[in-house]
């Protein structure tokens, strides 16, 4: 699942240019068990599996012998809600480690005693942390400068600043008796930038009146 997604797109081409690297680690290489088994029956008897602290903290420990990180976050429903902030703030970081959960959930003291961030990416339930990770990573990647085309293009994404992007356009400017607005194609910047700044503030008000409170 990971490496579809870190392996095409923005993530692939930050890594081409040694922006980032993103590597992805199986569990089940860093387990002693026979059968490869990184979970087991919970204690106190509820259902579903959990998984074992023992392989998290061999990759854990492993990965820390070759490098500093800056954060070990953990993907879960219970954590910080995933935001545009959050995601300017760890692309500014320089090593981090993302645990996936899985099944129940993993051993309570691997949170306890390894993880020093929780990220949840919205208030519903996955099957696993892997999709989390996922988009975490194209978040922070493409706001390292140089992964995307035109450095401008992620300081006008939506939610920088709080306001929800302008709308855009191509060409042609009329299809189907669909006009472009007459101020785009006006070649008046300030009154062009104006208009979108406009757009931004009408579109937050109508769609995400929230995000103005912030
Ligand atoms: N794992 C399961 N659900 C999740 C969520 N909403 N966010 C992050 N990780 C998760």
């Amino acid at each position: 699942m990971l490496e579809g997604a870190v392996n095409c797109s923005i993530l692939k081409r930050a890594q081409d240019k040694g922006l980032a690297k993103i590597c992805i680690h199986n569990l089940r290489d860093y387990t002693d068990d026979k059968h490869n088994r990184v979970d087991d029956y919970p204690f106190g008897g509820e259902a579903g599996m959990v998984m074992q602290i023992e392989p998290i903290d061999n990759v854990i420990t492993h990965l820390k012998s070759q490098r500093q990180y800056d954060e070990v976050i953990y993907t879960s429903p219970d954590g910080e809600t995933f935001d545009q902030k959050m995601a300017n703030t760890m692309s500014s970081l320089e090593n981090m480690i993302i645990l996936c959960g899985h099944y129940k959930g993993i051993d309570f003291r691997i949170r306890e005693h390894l993880i020093t961030k929780e990220i949840s990416i919205g208030d519903y339930v996955l099957t696993g942390g892997e999709l989390a990770a996922a988009i975490i990573s194209d978040a922070v990647v493409r706001l390292i400068p140089g992964a995307i085309g035109d450095e401008q293009s992620a300081l006008s994404d939506s939610f920088q600043d709080n306001l929800l992007a302008p709308p855009v356009y191509t060409r042609p400017a009329e299809y189907k008796g669909w006009r472009v607005p007459d101020i785009l194609l006006s070649g008046h910047q300030a009154k062009i930038d104006e208009w979108k700044l406009q757009q931004s503030l009408e579109r937050t008000k109508r769609l995400r009146p929230d995000l103005l409170e912030k």
